[in-house]
């Protein structure tokens, strides 16, 4: 008799938990809010900041973009939350600068060089061979030089918050470039700087300010013949299969600064603003070795499935490279201020074997 009640009591405790659960799908299916957690954040207390950017989830930025979305959901206990929107699915490139500084989006990560129509120094990072190796690199943007260049955002209403490396770019081109008279004739897609449109022009090619998503069209259709990015941005947007040639010349930089709208910055609570910072901080350094990973197994994989040619410069050709290109140098001394750019090339010589 008592197993018998057992069993009632069992059965009973079974259909109640069953019914409980059915109604909570029930109701959460029509949008009825059932009683949360003491400690979780009621979705009215919660900040949303919306962070925008134009490429692939599977990129170095976009795997970062995710990471500081759920560190810094993490780091809030839940008291923020960053809805990312990879692939220009809110702004293309030339939109999303004046949408953060209309707060239409609180956070972007805009590649250095296109933001130098804003803040002119930043065209520093754009000079080719400017950064000889990672160390060189790292040394500039974690220290006085990336410093200035941060403060200097603030003039037009956007907080930095860090530098987000991709790699060093490479090029591509229906023909072979061995050598800097190889661009002559040639119409290279470029980001919209006036540094990356002397590189070329400074040797014969033409340039063309294009977006980053209607780069392979343009070469599909052979509007533009040649290009450069990173290996990442090469494979994840598949340039390879419109591109016959590939040198790898690692001639300059492409990274990322991720800003904040100023005044939502200043409108945070204290310790929401350390939280962002540290979970900025650590997939900063994380990013730092990711990308390089990233760049290095896209291009075996580029390697694998396409017929693009690939050439390394040897290292005599990467000297040649390296002198004709720094002749641009002087144009832009006093666009970026003598003092940044000396203290740049203070590490650059450090660096150069
Ligand atoms: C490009 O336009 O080539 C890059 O800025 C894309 C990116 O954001 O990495």
């Amino acid at each position: 008799m008592r197993a018998y009640t057992g069993y009632i009591v069992l059965i009973g405790i079974g259909v109640l938990i069953a019914i409980y659960v059915a109604f909570q799908s029930f109701f959460t299916s029509f949008g009825f809010d059932l009683p949360r957690d003491e400690e979780q954040v009621g979705m009215e207390d919660q900040i949303v900041i919306k962070f925008s950017h134009v490429v692939a989830e599977n990129t170095p930025k976009g795997l970062a973009a995710s990471r500081f979305a759920a560190l810094v959901d993490e780091y809030t206990d839940h008291r923020v939350k960053i809805e990312v929107y990879p692939n220009q699915s809110l702004y293309s490139d030339h939109q999303e600068i004046e949408a953060l500084q209309e707060n239409k989006v609180q956070m972007i990560a805009p590649t250095t060089s296109k933001i130098t129509n804003i803040s002119k120094k930043w065209m520093l990072l754009d000079l080719p061979y400017i950064f000889p190796t990672d160390e060189a690199l790292q040394e500039a943007l974690n220290g006085e030089v990336g410093d200035e260049l941060l403060n200097h955002l603030h003039a037009v209403d956007i907080k930095g918050l860090a530098f987000w490396s991709n790699n060093f770019k490479q090029i591509t081109s229906n023909e072979q470039i061995r050598h800097p008279e190889d661009f002559a004739g040639k119409n290279f897609r470029i980001m919209p700087s006036p540094v990356l449109e002397s590189q070329f022009q400074h040797f014969g090619a033409s340039t063309s300010r294009l977006e980053f998503n209607d780069t392979f069209k343009s070469l599909e259709i052979n509007k533009t013949d040649s290009q450069e990015n990173t290996i990442s941005n090469i494979y994840s947007k598949k340039l390879y299969e419109v591109q016959k040639h590939l040198t790898i010349s690692n001639h300059g930089y492409l990274g990322y600064v991720v800003m904040m709208n100023q005044s939502f910055w200043e409108e945070l609570p204290v310790d929401i603003q350390q939280q962002i910072q540290r979970a900025m901080d650590d997939t900063t350094s994380w990013l730092w070795d990711k990308s390089k990973e990233m760049n290095e197994t896209q291009l075996h994989d580029i390697e694998k499935k396409s017929n693009i040619e690939i050439y390394t410069l040897s290292e005599k050709e990467r000297k040649e490279w390296m002198e004709a290109m720094t002749d641009i140098y002087p144009e832009f001394e006093s666009t970026i201020g003598k003092d940044l750019l000396d203290k740049m090339e203070r590490i650059r010589d450090k660096y150069i074997e």
